[in-house]
């Protein structure tokens, strides 16, 4: 096993109290494969890729579970193997690409340093051949040109690219992207995608797709994991997920998908009424209950258990799929 995540839980210290950012949220990753990460804004999707890297802010901090990669809890790393697992082992694409990039910093610079880090002897004309060579597997066109460059010169698409490639400088065995394609069109979109199945099958690279978009989870993911409120709503074999869904959520965000037809975007899970729960205040039951036309006494007073009947699932109402239920009107 590649990666698991242990009945993973993360806190905020804030002004108003402690903020419940992640409440128990339990995965695995497999060599080679896609995890696709879906679930609103505030659902703990950044928190819980950060938590992977031990790269929480410093109000924040795992207060239960635990994180393992190949057996080993990443948990108990000491500052030296956490240098060799950040980056080496595990590398992310931060959601605001202003953590990958400094604006004053050419593309060259970037990838020498994230080189650098890792090789601190490399000579600098193997600095230069990988970084063109990262460049091109990412399909940057004109690379030796285009290193001299400052991420302002370059189109949402392109940056995105470069952005792939620093993550892949330290020839990681997991890529994390988070939210990868949000600010692209769906055209460009189609075209990372692409890039990451193929960097998926060249280097047997095992990616986290973080998205809000459960389309486009479906041309990337293996598994889908759908969270809510802090805690994973259902979690299964991406077929199964998407052609069965079995918690009214994942029926919701499909039914929101499939009625803006072609047209889907970010706007998409909005059309599921209600709003996401407060994080500081959870409520004992099932998250989404309040927003659940099938909600019963029971999923409002104890969090179900995920429940093992092919996906796992949440939900103990049992039921064929409501058609129509949540369809926008
Ligand atoms: N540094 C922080 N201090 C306090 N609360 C935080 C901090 N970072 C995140 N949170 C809170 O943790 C919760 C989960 O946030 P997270 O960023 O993981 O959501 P997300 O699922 O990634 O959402 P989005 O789709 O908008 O990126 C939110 O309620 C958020 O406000
Ligand atoms: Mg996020």
């Amino acid at each position: 096993m590649l990666l698991e995540i242990d009945n993973l839980k993360v806190e905020f210290a804030t002004g108003q109290g402690p903020l419940h950012a992640v409440r128990g949220v339990t995965f695995e990753l497999h060599e080679g494969e896609v995890l696709g990460v879906v679930g609103e804004s505030g659902s703990g999707k950044s928190v819980t890729a950060h938590s992977i890297l031990r790269l929480l802010p410093g109000n924040g901090a795992i207060t239960g579970g635990d994180i393992r990669f190949r057996g080993s809890s990443v948990l108990a790393y000491p500052p030296r193997a956490l240098r060799s697992y950040r980056g080496p082992k595990v590398s992310i694409i931060f959601q605001e690409p202003g953590r990958s990039f400094d604006p004053i910093y050419t593309i060259g610079k970037a990838l020498e340093e994230t080189l650098r880090a890792h090789n601190p002897e490399m000579p600098e004309a193997e600095v230069q051949a990988r970084s063109i060579r990262l460049l091109k597997e990412t399909h940057v066109p004109y690379a030796e040109q285009r290193l001299h460059n400052y991420p302002h010169q370059f189109s949402g698409g392109l940056l995105q690219r470069i952005m792939i490639a620093l993550a892949l400088a330290s020839d990681p065995d997991v890529l994390i992207a988070d939210e990868p394609t949000t600010a692209l069109d769906v055209t460009i979109q189609a075209q990372i995608i692409d890039l990451l199945l193929e960097l998926k099958s060249r280097r047997n690279l095992a990616i986290v797709f973080i998205t809000h978009n459960l389309a486009l989870i479906s041309e990337i993911a293996d598994r889908i994991l759908v969270m809510y409120g802090g805690l994973v709503m259902e979690y299964g074999a991406a077929r199964e997920v998407l052609d069965r869904p079995r918690h009214p959520y994942t029926r919701a965000l499909l039914a929101s998908i499939l009625s803006l037809g072609e047209h889907y975007s970010e706007q998409a899970l909005q059309t599921v009424r209600g709003g996401t729960p407060d994080p500081r205040r959870p409520e004992p039951g099932c998250p989404f209950a309040p927003r659940c036309p099938l909600a019963t006494a029971q999923c409002r007073e104890a969090v179900p258990p995920l429940l093992e009947d092919g996906t796992q699932h949440r939900c103990i109402v049992p039921g064929e799929k409501p058609e129509g239920l949540y369809a926008r009107d």
